[in-house]
């Protein structure tokens, strides 16, 4: 039976022209090349400039997701921007986007799932172009982590970048099987048990401040391999597909040896694992459309290849895609 799916007609990226490499970092605090790469395989981030905001990155991947797609802004009717970071407490930063995009119909709204913002957004817009409300969306990613990172506690700064990468995303008519094109299914899953854990120590409500970013980070990394598996499990369970039929493996960019040990025991070979952590460290919500973007622009992503989407952070939050490029 036919069925509306959401299929991606273009992908783009933007990151922040400054890099920040280890060695940088280790001539401020006390850490190594060697120990970031290690535990980590993170080499270099980019860093957004003081005047350079999360919507200005947003556009920027938003205007490249656009031209990919050759598609007119105004033909976009729903944004959802996934982000941590936003330009203010509110209005939502997909409003600016929206409005530097010159768009003023449809909605735009931002979505709060951490570095699992993505998925998350990527499911939320799905469901909406498949219920027919809106026609096209464009799904963002967009973070300026370097803002919320205490420069001092060398267990979390060295572990984040900037960036922001966006899919567009247009409804169509499909036969209904796993060859479509676009997004087959997606998956999500909180557990609010884990919320101190990785959290941000500050907020509007709370402590009226923005706040810095705080983690366990052996107790997330305790978690992160088994969630992450389970949830892309429920995505194979839900349609048949295997770990064989995937084309390429686009994790969340948090850490090489989580997404390493994920690709192990899904049986998923390395070499079809896309690997950006170590050019962008952890851009959270941005890192899926960031390495999209780069495995799509050096040729490796073609038309008709299937993807696998996962990611997992704060809340805990996590999550699945399967789309057919
Ligand atoms: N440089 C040098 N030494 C460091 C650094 C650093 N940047 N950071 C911590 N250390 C030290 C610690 O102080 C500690 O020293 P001590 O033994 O003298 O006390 C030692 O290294 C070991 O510290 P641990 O925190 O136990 O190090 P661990 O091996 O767990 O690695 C890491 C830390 C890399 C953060 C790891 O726990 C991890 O990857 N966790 C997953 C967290 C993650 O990826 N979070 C991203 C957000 S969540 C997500 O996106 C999935």
């Amino acid at each position: 039976m036919t069925q509306i799916r959401s299929v991606v007609l273009g992908c783009g990226s933007y990151l922040p022209e400054r890099v920040v490499t280890n060695a940088e970092l280790a001539a401020r605090i006390d850490t190594s090349d060697e120990w970031i790469v290690q535990r980590t395989g993170i080499r270099e981030r980019h860093i957004a400039d003081d005047d350079e905001f999360t919507s200005h990155l947003a556009i920027k991947a938003a205007r490249a997701a656009l031209a990919h797609a050759r598609l007119d802004p105004q033909a976009i009717d729903l944004i959802v921007l996934a982000t941590s970071t936003p330009d203010n407490t509110f209005p939502a930063t997909a409003v600016a986007v929206q409005h530097g995009l010159g768009i003023n119909h449809g909605a735009a709204f931002d979505l709060q799932a951490v570095c699992s913002g993505f998925v998350f957004a990527l499911a939320t817009a799905d469901n909406f172009l498949r219920t027919g409300a809106y026609k096209r969306a464009l799904v963002i990613g967009a973070e300026t982590f370097s803002r919320i990172l205490d420069w001092n506690d060398r267990g979390t700064c060295v572990l984040f970048g900037d960036g922001a990468g966006a899919i567009v995303l247009e409804a169509q008519t499909q036969p209904g099987k796993t060859s479509d094109s676009g997004v087959l299914t997606t998956h999500l899953r909180s557990d609010g048990r884990h919320k101190a854990k990785l959290f941000v120590d500050g907020g509007p409500s709370s402590t009226r401040t923005v706040g810095h970013l705080r983690m366990e980070g052996k107790e997330v990394f305790k978690h992160a391999v088994g969630m992450i598996t389970d949830v892309i499990v429920d995505a194979f369970n839900a349609t048949g597909i295997t770990a064989e039929d995937i084309n390429w493996f686009i994790p969340h960019q948090a850490n090489k040896r989580i997404i390493d040990a994920s690709a192990h025991k899904l049986h998923i070979a390395p070499q079809k694992v896309v690997l950006t952590v170590d050019k962008h460290g952890n851009t959270s919500a941005a890192s899926i459309p960031l390495a999209l973007s780069v495995a799509v622009k050096d040729g490796r992503v073609k038309k008709g290849d299937l993807l696998l989407l996962e990611a997992m952070g704060g809340g805990f939050t996590w999550g699945s895609a399967l789309v057919r490029w």
